[in-house]
C-alpha cells in the first residue's frame, strides 16, 4: 500500500542520509584540512590531562584564539564506562581509546600536545612543571632522555582527575589490582589467566585451587558491582564451555562497608542489583569493612545485626580493590600553597565559575574538584563544555576590551572624528558589557546506568525534571546503546559494536597477550 511505500522510502533516506554522514565525519577524520596557525600574541592556554573534561574544554573552545598546550601522561582519551568490560575481554582495550593527537588535529587552529606529568603548579608565577620520562620499558633511558621543563601559561584548566585511595589499609597498595586506567584492566584480564591457568595445573592442591579460583572485590560502587558482573558473565558464558570442571568451582565474593551496594542509586534499585548479584551466586557481604590484606588473604570485618563485630577470613587467588577515589599529590600540593584551599580534602574548592578559589586565571573541572556533585564523567564533561565555552566568551571580552581602549586612546588625543569615534566607542562598550556578563555553570543530571551482570543493568534516569527508575534486560539495552552513542568517535563506536558481536558469535579471547 501507498503508507508502507512511504515507510519503506523515509526509512531508506534515513540509512541513506546516516551512511552519506559517517562516510562524511570518517573522510574528515582521515584527510582532515589544514590547519590555521595561531595568530600572534594570542593568550597562552594550557589544559591539563586528557580525560573527560579537558577533552570536554578542547571540544568546545575556539583554537584561534588560544595559543592551546595540552599535557598529559596519556596521550589518549579513555571511555571509562566501558573499562570493567575491557577486563574479561568483552571489549578490547583499543576500542576505547582516542588519541589526543587526532583530537587536537580536529581543530581549526593548531595546538599543541605534550606528553608529560605536571609535578608542580605555580599559580602565582603562572606557570607548571612539566617531566617526561620514557613510558616504555623496553627503551634504554640513554635513548629517550628523562626531559622537565617549566611552562608559563596566561590560562591555566585543571583536569588531572583523581587517583585509586587505600585509606592507608596495609596491603591494599602491594595485593589489589585497581580498575581505573587501561593498564589496571589488562593487568586483571592478565591475573585472571593467570589464575585459571595455575589452577588447571595438573597436581595442584585442592585448598590451593580453590584459593586461585576465588575473586575478591572490594568496594560496591559502581565500579565493584560492573565488574564483579563482567566477570560473572564470562564464568557462565565462556569458562563452562572451556574448562567445566572449574566452572563450579570458581567463586566471586563482593565486600561493601554500607548496608547496601551501589548506594549511589535509588533504593529500589540498590535492592534489584544486590538480587541480581545473589542470583547471579555472588557472594554480596554488606556491612562488611576490609581491614587487612596480605598476598593470599583479605581480613574484613562484619557488623552483625545486634551490633558485634565478626572477622570475615577470605583467601583469595585476584583481589580487586574498587574502594574509591582521593586527590592526586600535585593537587593536595595546591590546598597547601593557596590559602583559600587549606579547608580542601577531595580535591580543589572553586567558585560558581569554576575557577579555583585564591587563585586568577585558573579553572579546574571534574574528579580533581570538591563540590557537591558526584565524581563521574557526566559531570566533568558538562564542567568541560562550560569551561571551553567560558574561554571563547573571555577571548571575546579581552579582544573588544582592547579595542575599546584604543578607541578612547584615539579619541582622547583627537586623532579621529569625534562623532564617528564616539559612535564606534559606544557600539563596543555595548559589546564588551555583554561579553562581560558570565554565565555561572549548571549541571543538568542526565541519571545514572550500571551494569550489573546476565544482560541486566540499572538506571536511574532523569526527563525533563522528572525521575524514573529502571532495571532489567531492556535497562540492558537501553545502556549499551547509550553508551554505543557516547563514544568518543564513530571509529570507537564501530570497534565496539565489533567487539560485541564477536564475543556473541566466538566468545571472549582467552588467550595471552
Ligand atoms: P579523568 O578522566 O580521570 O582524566 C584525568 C586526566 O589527567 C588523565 O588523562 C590523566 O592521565 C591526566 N593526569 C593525571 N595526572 C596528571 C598530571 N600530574 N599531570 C597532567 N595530567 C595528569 N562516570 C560516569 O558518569 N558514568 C560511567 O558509566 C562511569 N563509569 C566508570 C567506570 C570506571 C571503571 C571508572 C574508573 C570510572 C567511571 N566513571 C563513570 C567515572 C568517570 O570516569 C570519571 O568521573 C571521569 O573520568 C572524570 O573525568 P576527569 O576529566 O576529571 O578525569
Ligand atoms: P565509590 O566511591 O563509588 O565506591 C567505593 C565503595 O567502596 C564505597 O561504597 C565504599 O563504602 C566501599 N569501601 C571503601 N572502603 C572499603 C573497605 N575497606 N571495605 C569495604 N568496602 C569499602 O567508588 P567507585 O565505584 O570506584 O566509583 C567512583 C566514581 O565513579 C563514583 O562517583 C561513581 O559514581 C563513578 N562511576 C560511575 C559508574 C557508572 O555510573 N556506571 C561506573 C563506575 C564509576
Amino acid at each position: 500500500s501507498r503508507f508502507f511505500r512511504n515507510i519503506k522510502w523515509l526509512f531508506g533516506l534515513t540509512i541513506g542520509v546516516g551512511v552519506g554522514f559517517c562516510a562524511y565525519r570518517i573522510q574528515q577524520h582521515r584527510f582532515p584540512a589544514a590547519q590555521e596557525p595561531v595568530p600572534e600574541g594570542k593568550k597562552r592556554l594550557l589544559v591539563l590531562g586528557s580525560g573527560w573534561g579537558s577533552v570536554s574544554v578542547l571540544k568546545n573552545v575556539d583554537s584561534r584564539e588560544y595559543d592551546i598546550t595540552v599535557v598529559s601522561p596519556r596521550n589518549y582519551f579513555l571511555f571509562t564506562p566501558l573499562l570493567p568490560s575491557c577486563t574479561t575481554g568483552c571489549i578490547e582495550h583499543r576500542s576505547i581509546m582516542e588519541p589526543i593527537r587526532s583530537i587536537i588535529r580536529g581543530k581549526k587552529a593548531e595546538a599543541k600536545f605534550v606528553e608529560a606529568e605536571v609535578t608542580k603548579i605555580d599559580p602565582y608565577n603562572r606557570t607548571v612543571t612539566v617531566s617526561h620520562r620514557a613510558m616504555h620499558d623496553n627503551v634504554k633511558s640513554e635513548q629517550i632522555p628523562d626531559l622537565v621543563e617549566e611552562m608559563p601559561y596566561d590560562y591555566l584548566v585543571i583536569g588531572v582527575g583523581s587517583e585509586v585511595s587505600t585509606y592507608g589499609i596495609p596491603g591494599v597498595q602491594e595485593y589489589g589490582c585497581y580498575l581505573k586506567e587501561i593498564e589496571h584492566a589488562q593487568q586483571i584480564r592478565k591475573r585472571i589467566m593467570d589464575c585459571f591457568e595455575a589452577a588447571s595445573f595438573p597436581g595442584v592442591d585442592p585448598e590451593t585451587r580453590k584459593r586461585l579460583l576465588t575473586t575478591v572485590v572490594v568496594g560496591g560502587g559502581p565500579t565493584g558491582v560492573e565488574f564483579a558482573g563482567e566477570l560473572h558473565d564470562f564464568y557462565v558464558e565462556d569458562l563452562k564451555a572451556l574448562e567445566p570442571n572449574l566452572r563450579d568451582q570458581v567463586t566471586l565474593t563482593l565486600i561493601e562497608a554500607l548496608p547496601n551496594v551501589l548506594p549511589s542509586f535509588s533504593k529500589h534499585l540498590c535492592d534489584y542489583a544486590e538480587k541480581t548479584l545473589l542470583d547471579e551466586k555472588i557472594n554480596v557481604l554488606t556491612k562488611t569493612a576490609v581491614k587487612k590484606v596480605t598476598s593470599d588473604t583479605i581480613y574484613a570485618e562484619k557488623t552483625l545485626p545486634d551490633g558485634r563485630k565478626e572477622e570475615v577470613v577470605i583467601p583469595y587467588g585476584l583481589f580487586v580493590w574498587a574502594g574509591g577515589n582521593s586527590a592526586r599529590p600535585i593537587i593536595k600540593d595546591l590546598f597547601s600553597v593557596i590559602p583559600e584551599q587549606a579547608t580542601a580534602r577531595r580535591g580543589l574548592l572553586v567558585d560558581e565559575y569554576l575557577q579555583v578559589l585564591g587563585t586568577d586565571g585558573v579553572w579546574a573541572i571534574g574528579d580533581c574538584t570538591s563540590s557537591h556533585y558526584a565524581p563521574t564523567a557526566q559531570v566533568a564533561a558538562q564542567q568541560g563544555s562550560y569551561v571551553g565555552r567560558l574561554l571563547n566568551q573571555i577571548a571575546e571580552r579581552d579582544d573588544t576590551l582592547d579595542k575599546v581602549t584604543v578607541l578612547k586612546k584615539q579619541l582622547d588625543d583627537g586623532l579621529t572624528d569625534k562623532k564617528v569615534a564616539a559612535n564606534e566607542l559606544r557600539h563596543w562598550e555595548r559589546r564588551l558589557e555583554k561579553a562581560s556578563k558570565l554565565k555561572q555553570f549548571q549541571y543538568s543530571h542526565q541519571g545514572s546506568l550500571a551494569y550489573v551482570g546476565s544482560e541486566k543493568a540499572v538506571a536511574d534516569l532523569s526527563f525533563w525534571g522528572n525521575a524514573f527508575a529502571s532495571g532489567g534486560t531492556w535497562t540492558f539495552m537501553f545502556w549499551r546503546s547509550a553508551y554505543l552513542s557516547m563514544c568518543f568517535s564513530i571509529r570507537n563506536r564501530l570497534l565496539v559494536m565489533l567487539d560485541w558481536t564477536k564475543v556473541r558469535l566466538f566468545g571472549r579471547d582467552v588467550s595471552r597477550e
